[in-house]
Order: C-alpha cells, then structure tokens, then sequence
C-alpha cells in the first residue's frame, strides 16, 4: 500500500490517478530527466539516471497494478420471475441479493487502479461481509415460512443455509488474512451457489407451498 503511494508521489501524481494520466506523467518526466538529454553535463547525467531508475520502477509498479485488476465484466445475473418461489418478500430478498452482486461488480468494472490495495481491499472484504449478514437475515426470513408452515424439509434446508454462511465466514477470514480469492471467483462463488439454490431447494419450498397446501402467492 505504502508502496502504491509512493509510486504515485515519484511521478507527481495524486494516489487514484488514471493508467492515462501515469502514462503523460512518464512520459513528461522522461523528457525532463533522461540523461541523454545532459550529453555535456556529467553531474546532470548522473542525476538524471538516478531520477529515471527511480520513475521506471514506479511506472512499471502501477502499470502491473492495472494489469493485475479485474476487467469489467458483464452483470453477474438478474432476477427474473423464473426464480420465484410464491413468497413475495423471499422474492424481494433474492432479488437484491442479485443486485448486490451487479453492484460489486460495477464497481470493479469502473475502479481505478489506485484502488489496487488498500481500498479495494476494504471493499471487497465490507462487500462479503454485508453479503453475509443479508444472506443470515433472509434465511431467517424463509426459515420463518418453513417453520410457520409445517415444512417436511425444512432442517435440510437448514443445515444448506447454515453451511453457506459458515463458508462466507471463511471466505471473509481468508481474504482478510491473505487475500487469496480475487473479486472475481468471489462473485462466481456467490452467484452459483445463489442460484443453484434458489433454483433448487428454495423452488422446492415454493412448490411445497403450491402443491400440498394449495398456497399460491404470499405478498
Ligand atoms: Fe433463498
Ligand atoms: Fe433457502
């Protein structure tokens, strides 16, 4: 992070520049200090080599930052009435859960290339956690159904429940700690067991409500 700074501060730039301003910035620092433009001036050469070295090293550090950060990529997934359960409030719930996954995505999508470290960092890890403490109240929310209306697979609904949040646990753990799961296998991770679920076990409970109670929509 300390490192990102200076980089920045050694091309004169403000930390959250764009790859095109570092890249007039290095290009106008070359003209200023190459040594070959001091030919009859030994102490101005010598300067100049070092100012250079110094300018290289801090353009190819953010030019590999830039590199290195997630492209934009198109939305993770919309909710569409196919992934409706009958539950008008579980369905509003899936549905932000969707829009919080565009949402991040978006922003990367835009990021600049100063938010390589610290910020997107920060972002990324209030991103999983937010995600799992709306994950933990909309479980709450349709294992109240579940319960309220007797539901037969209800502690193996559960126990699936359960499982996700302790791997948003460790998700959010191991980011902290190591930062080993870029954005984007994140956002994968998310958005198919989302779906794998809501597809499947949550429909599941929809059809429960639908075929043996006779219970067709709850607003
Ligand atoms: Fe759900
Ligand atoms: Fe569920």
């Amino acid at each position: 992070m300390a490192l990102i700074s200076r980089c920045y501060a050694v091309l004169g730039l403000e930390a959250g520049a764009s790859l095109q301003e570092v890249h007039a910035a290095y290009r106008h620092l070359v003209k200023e200090w190459h040594p070959d433009l001091f030919p009859d001036d030994p102490l101005r050469q010598s300067q100049g080599q070092i100012r250079m070295a110094e300018i290289n090293v801090a353009y190819s550090q953010l030019k590999a930052v830039a590199a290195a950060l997630p492209r934009g990529r198109p939305p993770a997934c919309s909710w569409d009435k196919s992934y409706s359960i009958g539950i008008r409030s579980v369905d509003k719930q899936h549905e932000i859960f969707f829009k919080m996954l565009n949402n991040f995505n978006d922003s990367y999508a835009s990021s600049s290339i100063a938010t390589a470290d610290d910020k997107v960092t920060m972002k990324i890890y209030l991103y999983i956690l937010n995600l799992r403490r709306y994950a933990f109240k909309h479980f709450v929310t349709e294992e109240e159904y579940m319960v309220k209306y007797h539901y037969p697979a209800y502690a193996e609904h559960r126990k699936k429940h359960d499982r996700f949040i302790k791997q948003l646990f460790k998700l959010e753990d191991d980011f902290y700690n190591s930062n080993k799961m870029s954005p984007n296998n994140i956002t994968d991770f998310i958005l198919s067991w989302l779906e794998e679920h809501i597809k499947r076990m949550d429909k599941d409970f929809g059809r429960y409500l639908n075929e043996e109670l006779g219970i067709h929509f709850i607003p």
